[in-house]
């Protein structure tokens, strides 16, 4: 099943990414792709938005690997958050934790997960955002049938 939107700002991308958290399930694992400044962490925050996490959502490109806890109806949700920008190898990836992080049935979400191939069977759905102009951008939202 895939959706299409199309945003105008930020404030746009915030707003269809919380719409989007609302249809997510705990265990759900998302990739999010697109190039340098696409909005893959603005779209991260409208997430952490909808779940009320209680920590400010900081760029995460200078780290690998963010936790937020946050809540849903009533009941406390984790949100991993990884950014691979950095990662240079499978063992780097497993030695942070990636394989036991994404099956433990929080919520994962995994900016450039495409620099990683091997991993992609375990996206439920897959993000993608794309420049269309100054503030515009187009968001794909394709989930995967299992
Ligand atoms: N429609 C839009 N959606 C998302 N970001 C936008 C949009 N228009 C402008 N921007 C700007 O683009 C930048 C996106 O940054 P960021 O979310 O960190 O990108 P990424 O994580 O993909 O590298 C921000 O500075 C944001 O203000
Ligand atoms: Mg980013």
């Amino acid at each position: 099943m895939t959706e299409e939107f199309f945003s105008h700002s930020g404030y746009d991308t915030c707003r269809i990414a919380r719409q989007f958290a609302a249809s997510l399930k705990p265990g759900e694992i998302i990739s999010l792709t697109g190039e340098l400044g696409a909005g893959k962490t603005l779209f991260m925050r409208g997430v952490t938005e909808f779940f009320n996490c209680d920590e400010q959502l900081s760029s995460p490109t200078f780290s690998l690997f963010n936790i937020y806890k946050g809540s849903l109806e009533g009941e406390e949700v984790v949100l991993h958050h990884f950014d691979l920008y950095r990662i240079e190898s499978l063992r780097e990836l497993e030695a942070i934790g990636f394989d036991e992080y994404l099956s433990s049935g929080d919520f994962s979400f995994v900016e450039w997960a495409e620099r990683f191939p091997e991993s992609s069977s375990l996206y439920t759905v897959a993000v993608s955002l794309e420049y269309a102009g100054d503030e515009s951008r187009r968001i794909i939202i394709k989930r995967s049938v299992r």
